[in-house]
C-alpha cells in the first residue's frame, strides 16, 4: 500500500513537470502503458487472498484514475499554451506601413481631371449630378430636341440595346446632355450643375474610343444670359490651365437643344509642332455650348418665359490630353501600368491651383 501511495506521489509529480507534449505521453507510457508502473502493479493481484485484493483493487484503480485524471489536465493546459505561442509567433503586424514602391496605386488622368473640373466648377456653386450610362430616347434625344432624322439616332453611331417589349430601345448614352433633362425635370431652379461621366458612341479609331468620357454644364434661373456663359467658362479656362490669362473666342455652331449654339476656342501656339496653351495667334477648340433652347425647357416642364439659362459639354480625355501632354488617346484605356505610373497621379499629392 505505500508503495502504491509513493507510486502516486511519483508519477503526479513528473505529470507536472512534463515540459511538453511529447515529455507527457512518455510519463502516460510509463505509467499506464503495457509495461508501465501502475500497470505493473495489477499483476500483483493474482498472487492476492480475495479480500486484500479487493482493498489492493480499488486502492490501485483509484490512483490509476488520478493519474489519467492529471494528466488530462496537464495536457489541455500545454495545448493551449502551445497555441498561444503559434499565435504570438505568427502574428502579422498589420501596423507595418506599405513598402511605398510596391503597392503605391496612382490616380487615373481621367478621374484627376474630373475631379480637378468638378471642384473649380464647385468653387463656382454648381452642384455635382450624375445620371445613368443607359438612357432611354427621351432624355438621350427627345427631350434635348434631336429630331428623328439626326444622324446621332442611326445604329452605326449609338450603341442600342435589344428592343423591349413595347419596340422602344434603351441606348448607351452618347453624350452627358441627357443629366441636363434629368436634372431639369426634378429640380426647380435656381440650377447649378456639373455632370461628368462616361459616353458611348460607335466610333473607334486613333482619335475616337467606344467610350469616352464628358462633363456636362447647366444653369438655369431666370436672367442667367451669354455673358454669365462666357464669365464662367474663362473662368474656369483659366483656373484648369493655370494661366493668368486665356485668349477664348466663341465660333457660331450647331446644337439642336442649344439656341444660340457655340463653340469655344482658346488660344495656342503650335511652333515647331510644339502645343503652347495661351499664347500665340492660333486656335484650338475645347468644348460646345450655348443658351439652353426653349424647347428643351419646355419638354421639361419649365416655363420658356420664366425661365433662361445656358449648358456648355465638354470631353474630358481631350482636355487632360492638353494640359497633361498625353499624347495618344487610345491608351488612355489599355490598362498598362506602366503608363499609369507615368501620367498617373499620387494620391493626397497633386499640387494645383484649386487644391493649393
Ligand atoms: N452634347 C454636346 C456633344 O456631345 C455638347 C454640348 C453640351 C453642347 C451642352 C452644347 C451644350 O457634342
Amino acid at each position: 500500500m505505500e508503495n502504491i501511495e509513493a507510486l502516486r506521489e511519483e508519477v503526479l509529480g513528473e505529470v507536472g513537470k512534463a515540459a511538453d507534449l511529447q515529455a507527457l505521453e512518455d510519463v502516460r507510457i510509463s505509467a499506464l502503458g503495457k509495461k508501465g508502473r501502475i500497470t505493473g502493479l495489477m499483476k500483483n493481484l493474482g498472487q492476492m487472498d480475495p479480500d486484500q485484493r479487493r482493498e489492493f483493487g480499488q486502492t490501485l484503480n483509484a490512483v490509476k484514475d488520478t493519474v489519467a485524471e492529471a494528466i488530462e489536465t496537464r495536457k489541455a493546459s500545454l495545448e493551449d499554451a502551445a497555441l498561444n505561442a503559434r499565435l504570438i509567433g505568427e502574428r502579422i503586424d498589420v501596423t507595418l506601413p506599405a513598402r511605398a514602391d510596391e503597392t503605391a496605386g496612382r490616380i487615373h488622368p481621367i478621374s484627376q481631371t474630373m475631379d480637378e473640373i468638378v471642384s473649380i466648377f464647385g468653387e463656382m456653386g454648381f452642384a455635382l449630378a450624375e445620371g445613368p450610362d443607359v438612357e432611354d430616347d427621351f432624355h438621350n434625344f427627345t427631350a434635348l430636341n434631336i429630331p428623328p432624322e439626326h444622324p446621332a439616332r442611326e445604329m452605326q453611331d449609338t450603341f442600342y440595346l435589344p428592343e423591349q417589349e413595347d419596340g422602344s430601345r434603351l441606348v448607351l448614352r452618347t453624350h452627358t446632355s441627357p443629366v441636363q433633362i434629368r436634372t431639369m425635370q426634378s429640380k426647380t431652379p435656381p440650377i447649378r450643375i456639373i455632370a461628368p461621366g462616361r459616353t458611348y458612341r460607335s466610333d473607334s479609331d486613333m482619335t475616337h474610343t467606344p467610350m469616352f468620357h464628358q462633363v456636362e454644364g447647366l444653369v438655369i434661373d431666370k436672367k442667367t444670359h451669354m455673358g454669365h456663359l462666357k464669365g464662367c467658362l474663362l473662368e474656369f479656362v483659366k483656373t484648369y490651365f493655370e494661366l493668368d490669362d486665356v485668349p477664348v473666342r466663341y465660333r457660331p455652331s450647331f446644337f439642336p437643344f442649344t439656341e444660340p449654339s457655340a463653340e469655344m476656342d482658346i488660344g495656342c501656339s503650335r511652333k515647331g509642332g510644339e502645343l503652347k496653351i495661351g499664347e500665340g495667334d492660333d486656335w484650338l477648340e475645347i468644348l460646345g455650348c450655348g443658351m439652353v433652347h426653349p424647347r428643351v425647357l419646355a419638354a421639361c416642364g419649365l416655363d420658356p418665359d420664366e425661365y433662361q439659362g445656358f449648358a456648355f459639354g465638354m470631353g474630358i480625355e481631350r482636355i487632360a490630353m492638353l494640359k497633361y501632354g498625353i499624347p495618344d488617346l487610345r491608351t488612355f484605356f489599355d490598362t498598362d501600368l506602366r503608363w499609369l505610373k507615368h501620367y498617373g497621379f499620387v494620391p493626397l499629392d497633386v499640387p494645383n491651383m484649386v487644391r493649393g
